[in-house]
C-alpha cells in the first residue's frame, strides 16, 4: 500500500511516512452472516479486504447501505460471533484483536476502541437521569472512586462535548436528538479510546445539528483530545467536513482508498465515480446480465467500462496518485 508522503499539517495532523507502524491493521479480512433463509447458507459480507490506519488519522468509510461499512467497525471491535464467520487478522499493538481472550477484550473495546453503533442515541435509559447513566459507567469501568467523583467527572466530560452541566439531572426524553448524540459521544470518551469508531452518529439529525456535533467533534481531535476517528456514513459531504482519508466500499470490498480532497474531487474508480456524480454515462451500463463468478469486481453490471477480466477476477489496488488507489483494471494489470 502506498502512504502518502507529504504531511499534512494544514489539517494539525501529525505527519505520515511509510515509517510510521499503523496503529490498527485489517488483514484479508473476511466476514461471512449466517443467512436466515435456507440452512447452512451465508452471506459474504466482507470479501477480503486489507487497509492499515496510521495513528492520528481520520478515515472516513463511504458506500451506500450494505455495503459492509458497519461490519468493518463490528469486526474492529471483534463483534462479530458464531454462527456468523470472520477470517483475517486485525493487528492492534501486536495482537490480533480477534485472538484476544475475554479479559483483554474488556480492556480493549473501551479503553483502546470504543464504538457508538448507529442509532446508539436511542438506547439512553429512559428512566434514569444522564448524571444517573455516567455515574453507572464511571463507577462500572472504575474511573470513579465515588458518586461524587464520579459527578465531576460527568461534567467535565459534558463541557468537552459543549454541554450544560444541567443536562446531569435531565432524562433522555427532556433532551433534544442533537443533545442525545452528545451525551452518547462523552460516554463513549469516559476511558480516552485511542480509536472512537461512529457509525452514521448524526444520520438522524437535521443538517445544522448535524454540523454542529460534528464541529465539536472536529474540535476534540484537532486539541488532541480524539485521536483516530474512523467515521461511517453514506453521506460524502460528512466526510468531507471530517475526514482526511477517504475509503469507498462497495458489496464488501474496497474500492478506493485516498487523501479525502483527491477522492472527492478527482475520484479514480467508476463506483466513486457515480457515488460522487463524476460517472460519465454509458449505454453500456446495466446491459451485462450474465452471471458473475463469486470473485468479480462488484461493479462489473453498472460499469461504463467493463472489460471480461472485471468479471473473472477483482482486481487489486492500483495505485493511481498520491496516497491514492482504486481496485480497477483502468489502472494496471494489463
Ligand atoms: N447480523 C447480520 N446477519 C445477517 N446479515 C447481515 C447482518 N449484518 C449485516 N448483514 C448484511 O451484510 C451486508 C453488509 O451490512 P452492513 O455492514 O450493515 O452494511 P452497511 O453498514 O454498509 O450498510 C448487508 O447485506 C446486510 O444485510
Ligand atoms: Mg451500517
Amino acid at each position: 500500500m502506498e502512504i502518502p508522503s507529504k504531511p499534512n499539517v494544514a489539517r494539525g495532523q501529525p505527519p505520515t511516512d511509510t515509517l510510521v507502524e499503523p496503529l490498527l491493521s485489517i488483514r484479508n479480512l473476511s466476514v461471512a452472516y449466517r443467512s436466515s433463509k435456507g440452512k447452512g447458507g451465508y452471506y459474504k459480507a466482507l470479501r477480503n479486504i486489507s487497509l492499515d490506519i496510521r495513528p492520528g488519522e481520520s478515515v472516513g468509510l463511504l458506500g451506500e447501505s450494505g455495503a459492509g461499512k458497519s461490519t468493518v467497525a463490528s469486526a474492529i471491535m471483534s463483534l462479530v460471533e458464531p454462527p456468523d464467520k470472520i477470517m483475517g487478522e486485525i493487528i492492534y499493538n501486536g495482537k490480533d484483536v480477534l485472538k484476544l481472550t475475554d479479559k483483554q477484550l474488556r480492556h480493549y473495546r473501551w479503553n483502546e476502541a470504543a464504538m457508538i453503533f448507529q442509532a446508539a442515541m436511542n438506547s439512553l435509559d429512559p428512566v434514569v437521569t444522564v448524571g444517573k447513566s455516567f455515574e453507572e459507567l464511571l463507577l462500572d469501568k472504575q474511573l470513579a472512586r465515588g458518586r461524587n467523583h464520579a459527578r465531576e467527572l460527568a461534567k467535565k466530560l459534558l463541557h468537552e462535548m459543549e454541554l450544560p452541566e444541567t443536562i446531569c439531572d435531565m432524562f433522555p426524553l427532556e433532551l433534544s436528538g442533537g443533545m442525545k448524540q452528545r451525551v452518547i459521544i462523552a460516554m463513549a470518551l469516559a476511558t480516552s479510546p485511542k480509536i472512537l469508531l461512529l457509525d452514521e452518529p448524526t444520520t438522524a439529525l437535521d443538517a445544522v445539528t448535524q454540523f454542529a456535533v460534528l464541529s465539536t467533534l472536529k474540535k476534540l481531535k484537532q486539541s488532541g483530545k480524539l485521536q483516530n476517528l474512523i467515521l461511517i456514513t453514506h453521506d460524502p459531504s460528512v466526510h468531507a467536513f471530517m475526514v482526511d482519508r477517504l475509503i469507498v466500499m462497495l458489496k464488501g470490498v474496497i474500492v478506493e482508498d485516498g487523501p479525502i480532497e483527491e477522492v472527492m474531487t478527482r475520484p479514480k474508480h467508476p463506483y466513486s465515480q457515480l457515488l460522487l456524480g463524476t460517472l460519465p454515462l454509458s449505454p453500456k451500463r446495466g446491459s451485462i446480465s450474465e452471471k458473475l463468478v463469486d470473485d468479480s469486481c462488484p461493479f462489473t453490471r453498472y460499469c461504463p467500462y467493463v472489460m471480461q477480466k472485471c468479471r473473472d477476477r477483482m482486481p487489486k489496488m492500483y495505485s493511481v496518485g498520491e496516497g491514492q488507489e482504486a481496485a480497477c483494471y483502468l489502472y494496471g494489470g494489463a
